[in-house]
């Protein structure tokens, strides 16, 4: 089989990328380990920053987000009992939409479905081969079967733990990593969100988080050990500690009920250097994970997208080669700015094993520079909403 652009993995990233091409007439074919369903059932963040809806648009699979999704013009900040709020349409004049990212996943595969995009699914034993070469192509298999994929060029969207990124030889690829010292206990309730904004909750006892899915599907956050198993908190141990980690006044207004989703997560920083390898270029996961506190993974995976879009319309409608010389660069460039602001929003919201009192003290201070400070809540809602791309 030949096409234009073999794309590993059919999460976001890849799917978002093929659409795309697609409305440009650039041939893609989608490698998907898992099944449509299994990509489905992952429940992951769901903050849109204004370029990812821009891309959905673009993609012509914006529709639902419009309808169902729901524009946020803050968030609220806590500090034990007090709380305070960033307003990111008054600092930036967007706001940034809220709309699970399994929506945005399941627009795409609907939409590559419609234009009879080639997906293929349980695919095995990927290895791309000739990436550095003017020849490239991956070899796989489906249900036992050797196929080959030739192609002009390959897209690694395959995540954090895909093939891509070690297709790089080690010593050309530089890695960045930082490993936080806790984990995020995340459940699903078919309850009212507690209020109609999320709220970050910097308490004693650990970081909370207050988001939503829709007017009645909540999604709660506590900060949680590494060595803590999901099945070692009842809902009722969950409900009793997450009240105590967000301010009194929500906690007295919280509608609890039986979890629907629970699950650990662990917190990474992440980024591999280069982005790009001969005519292998690396996207979103695949390249770099971002601590979920920013809600920067999706969103800096649709900036890696917007990058390598245009420079492969640019290769294919201007015959340039300017825009994928320049991918990783430029994507990097913006990925390095995600990775910050998600280190500097952890570090301000979470409490540490090894925090001493004085540490304690810097960030009561900065929590309070932020809650006092225009210029920093400025540069936080700016942040939060999306740098320009
Ligand atoms: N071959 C084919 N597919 C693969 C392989 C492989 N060897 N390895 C992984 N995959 C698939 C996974 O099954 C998954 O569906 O690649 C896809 C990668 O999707 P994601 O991990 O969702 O990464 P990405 O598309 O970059 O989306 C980034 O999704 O994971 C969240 O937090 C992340 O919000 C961020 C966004
Ligand atoms: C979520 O809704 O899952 C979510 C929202 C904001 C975050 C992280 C997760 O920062």
């Amino acid at each position: 089989m030949k096409t234009q652009v073999a794309i590993i993995g059919g999460g976001p990233s890849g799917l978002l990328l093929s659409q795309l091409l697609h409305t440009r007439g650039i041939d893609s074919v989608v490698l998907e380990r898992k099944t449509k369903d299994y990509v489905l059932g992952r429940i992951r963040a769901g903050v849109l920053e204004q370029g990812l809806v821009r891309l959905m648009e673009e993609a012509g699979c914006a529709e639902r987000l419009h309808a169902e999704g729901f524009a946020h013009d803050g968030t609220l900040i806590s500090f034990g009992d007090e709380t305070f709020r960033i307003d990111f349409t008054e600092h930036t004049g967007t706001p940034v939409v809220v709309y699970g990212q399994t929506e945005v996943t399941r627009d795409l595969y609907e939409a590559r479905e419609k234009a009879g995009g080639k997906i293929e699914f349980n695919v095995e034993d990927v290895v791309i081969q000739g990436a550095d070469s003017d020849t490239p192509h991956v070899y796989y298999t489906v249900g036992g079967e050797a196929r080959r994929l030739d192609c002009d060029f390959v897209a690694g969207c395959d995540g954090f733990h895909g093939v891509s990124r070690q297709t790089i030889p080690l010593d050309v690829r530089r890695e960045y990593e930082k490993v936080y010292p806790f984990g995020w206990l995340g459940v699903l309730s078919e309850t009212p969100p507690v209020t109609h904004e999320l709220i970050y909750a910097n308490s004693s006892r650990g970081f909370a988080l207050c988001s939503m899915r829709n007017e009645s599907l909540s999604r709660y956050y506590i900060q949680c050990s590494l060595s803590d198993k999901p099945e070692d908190w009842t809902d009722e141990a969950f409900w009793q500690e997450f009240k105590r980690r967000i301010p009194a006044d929500q906690a007295g207004k919280l509608v609890t009920g039986p979890t629907i989703e629970k699950s650990i997560a662990p917190l990474r920083s992440f980024v591999t250097e280069p982005m790009r390898w001969g005519r292998l270029f690396l996207c979103g996961d695949a390249a770099h994970i971002v601590p979920p506190t920013g809600a920067k993974g999706l969103n800096t995976a649709a900036s890696d997208v917007h990058y390598l879009y245009n420079g492969l319309c640019d290769f294919y409608e201007n015959n340039s080669v300017a825009g994928i010389d320049s991918y990783s660069e430029k994507a990097l460039k913006r990925v390095w700015k995600a990775e910050r602001f998600s280190w500097w929003f952890s570090s301000l919201m979470h409490r540490y094993p090894d925090q001493s009192e004085f540490d304690l003290k810097m960030q009561a201070a900065e929590i309070e520079f932020l809650r006092s400070n225009k210029a920093a809540q400025q540069a936080m809602a700016e942040n939060y909403v999306g740098l320009p791309y």
